[in-house]
């Protein structure tokens, strides 16, 4: 059992009733500190918590190994999925929060995504910017109307549209409710993002 401890992270309790928790999961070379502000503009009140990716590139912190830009060590992303999960499950108990609603931004979307794949349970739900396929060969998981934003970039370089496509195919067969925007945007986020992410998830109770 992977002891909660093993990831560095902040955690921010909610100050509003109701709200959901926010398990936010940053970029390559990010840290726990960066998806702080959109956790508090996209659910204001919500409890955040928010994990240091465990696996260094060159320095720089990541929630799994890659072999090249947009080629997963597979055997990588699965083991990690897990140790974020129990991570999830042991950080609720101390926390005494609901299940998250988890907000990822690519390397962090693409762990969220695997995540909801491997272990349904630990997610209320999944807003996935700029996420791709993260396992060729994933587990048939039964995601039961689990809610999924998921936002691509159309000029996205690192992620193509025909790979966001799949994932949001791959989604809604294993049983999510995804609703999938392509902004006119690249890999970067835009104010659109914010916005959309918002309006979505004050639909999520
Ligand atoms: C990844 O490695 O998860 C994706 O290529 C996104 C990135 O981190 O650049």
């Amino acid at each position: 059992m992977t002891d909660e401890t093993a990831f560095t992270y902040r955690f921010e309790p909610g100050s509003k009733p109701g709200a959901p928790p926010l398990l936010l999961l940053h970029g390559t070379g990010g840290d726990e500190n960066d998806l702080l502000p959109l956790g508090g503009m996209i659910s204001p009140g919500s409890a955040l918590l928010s994990p240091r990716g465990r696996v260094l590139e060159h320095g720089m912190p990541r929630f799994f190994r890659r072999l090249a830009e947009g080629v997963f060590d597979e055997d990588d992303v699965r083991k990690r999925a897990l140790e974020l999960g129990a991570f999830v499950a042991d950080a609720r108990q101390r926390r005494g929060i609901a299940q998250p609603v988890a907000v990822g931004f690519s390397n962090g979307a693409n762990i969220a995504a695997a995540l909801l794949l491997m272990k349904p349970d630990a997610l209320a739900g999944a807003i996935l910017l700029r996420a791709m396929v993260p396992l060729s060969d994933p587990p048939q998981a039964k995601l039961n109307g689990k809610p999924v934003l998921l936002l691509s970039g159309q000029a996205d370089p690192i992620v193509p549209a025909h790979n966001s496509a799949k994932l949001a195919t791959l989604l809604s067969d294993a049983g999510a409710h995804v609703d999938h925007k392509i902004l006119p945007a690249g890999h970067q986020l835009s104010q659109a993002d914010v916005m959309l992410a918002r309006d979505w998830i004050g639909g999520v109770d």
